[in-house]
């Protein structure tokens, strides 16, 4: 297994570019199942996740393939059948494989679809995408630790419902089995995250009629069939976001090109109570960090509060802060898993249920630590580069799953940082 090794303590400096949004990319790559022919998605960032999603294309008879001349292009061909079926080997490699489901019952009126287990973050059920696509029409059988979804007479029909709580990936399996189905759908309680706004666009694109994306209230009008898609995948706003916390560290000043300022207000206005200054500048946002941190207390929320996704990487900078703040996870119910790698360099911070409390040490110092899930391997690497000293990350493969080689992103801002291959 790799892993990735930093030498600390160099502020970072200079100008990084965010790559395309997994999170928009996944979800629009199930949605090329939507139509026959060939797809071209452009801006999808070449990640671990994005890889297991063409390897199950392909298990169902499509093909996925980059175009070498085209930078950041995939293109699906989905033929004239399909095997409708996402495998366990798969699904347990990535739990978002599920958005095959409402694409698949939609347009070939069946499908069978392993359910995710739990992961490093909690439970992550899918009752909401299930009652959504029941309320559709679907029929649903769990069997075998599959749910068998099938569309009576092959096709599902419009309808009003209401997620019982807000879902990302629930709402986007409901918006794409609604775009075929017989008549209007209103769905009411929808996330809001910029890569439902995303998938909507690329949803239009194929000829789909979709209205209130990005609000509570989406409404949809099904059509017969929809054509290719064509596509330019949104700008990642966590990796961005990632960035902008490296650039607010002690010293720094980092510009991230690409990153959309409506995409990450929530963490920039965090970034300003702790004193650094974020600068609009032409084609993204400049963060300099003004020495130490001043302390701030964060709740995530979904959209448009503080990203769950983000969370981990800003208890980072909360760590070095002059003064203790409280960070509060309010969508998952295990994501502190970070917190004891972060005490294992030199970190202050007590977990107690949903809330961690933080008391701002002046510094850290490297050591070996182990990363468990995507966005915890980001903060430990944001953690070795404000570390004085060595810090070894373990298991990138969590890193790998939803940043694009990081390592030769970071290394031109001055970071002091190699991967070492297994
Ligand atoms: N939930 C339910 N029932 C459902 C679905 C969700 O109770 O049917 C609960 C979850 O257990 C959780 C909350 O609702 O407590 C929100 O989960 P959500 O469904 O919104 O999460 P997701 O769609 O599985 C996406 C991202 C995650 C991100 C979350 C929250 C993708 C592929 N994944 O997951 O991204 O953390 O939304 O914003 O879009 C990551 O990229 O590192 C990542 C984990």
């Amino acid at each position: 297994m790799d892993k990735i090794l930093i030498d600390g303590g160099v502020p970072l400096r200079g100008s990084v570019a965010a790559s395309g949004a997994k999170n928009a990319a996944l979800p629009i790559i199930a949605a090329s199942l939507l139509a026959e022919g060939e797809h071209r998605i452009r801006n999808v960032p070449d990640l671990a996740d994005v890889r297991t999603l063409g390897r199950l294309l392909g298990h169902m008879g499509c093909q996925a393939e980059r175009n070498a001349g085209e930078k950041g292009a995939l293109w699906v061909r989905v033929p004239a059948a399909v095997e409708p079926e996402a495998p366990y080997e798969l699904v347990k490699t990535m739990r978002a494989s599920v958005v095959v489901l409402g694409p698949l019952v939609a347009r070939w009126g069946k499908a069978r679809v392993s359910m995710p287990g739990g992961c490093a973050i909690g439970a992550r059920p899918i009752d909401q995408h299930l009652k959504g696509l029941a309320a559709l029409g679907a029929e649903l059988h769990l069997e075998h630790g599959y749910v068998e979804a099938t569309a009576p007479r092959g096709r599902l029909h419009g309808a009003t419902f209401t997620f019982d709580g807000q879902t990302v990936t629930g709402t986007e399996n409901v918006m794409m089995a609604a775009v075929l189905a017989e008549g209007e759908t209103l769905l009411r309680n929808c996330a809001r995250e910029p890569e439902i706004v995303d998938l909507a666009d690329a949803l239009r694109g194929m000829g789909a009629r979709i209205e209130g994306d990005g609000t509570d209230d989406i409404w949809i009008e099904g059509v017969e069939s929809l054509r290719p898609i064509d596509h330019v995948v949104i700008a990642d706003r966590i990796e961005a976001g990632t960035f902008l916390v490296a650039g607010a560290l002690p010293g720094g000043d980092v510009t991230v090109k690409g990153c959309v300022p409506a995409h990450v207000e929530a963490l920039v206005e965090k970034l300003r109570t702790v004193g650094a200054q974020v600068l609009p500048v032409e084609g993204g946002l400049r963060v300099v960090g003004d020495g130490r941190p001043r302390p701030v207390d964060v709740r995530t929320g979904p959209h448009p509060g503080f990203p769950t996704d983000m969370q981990a990487q800003m208890m980072v900078l909360l760590c070095l802060a002059d003064g203790s703040s409280k960070i509060t996870e309010t969508v998952f119910e295990n994501r502190f898993m970070h917190v004891q790698e972060l005490q294992r360099l030199g970190a202050d911070i007590a977990v107690d249920g949903k809330t961690a409390v933080l008391k701002g040490v002046p510094g850290l110092s490297g050591a070996p630590v182990m990363a468990s899930d995507l966005r915890a391997s980001a903060a430990l690497v944001l953690a070795g580069l404000a570390a004085q000293g060595t810090t070894e990350v373990h298991r990138v493969y969590h890193l790998d799953r939803g940043y694009e080689r990081i390592e030769e992103k970071l290394a031109p801002l001055g970071a002091r940082i190699r991967r070492e291959k297994a």
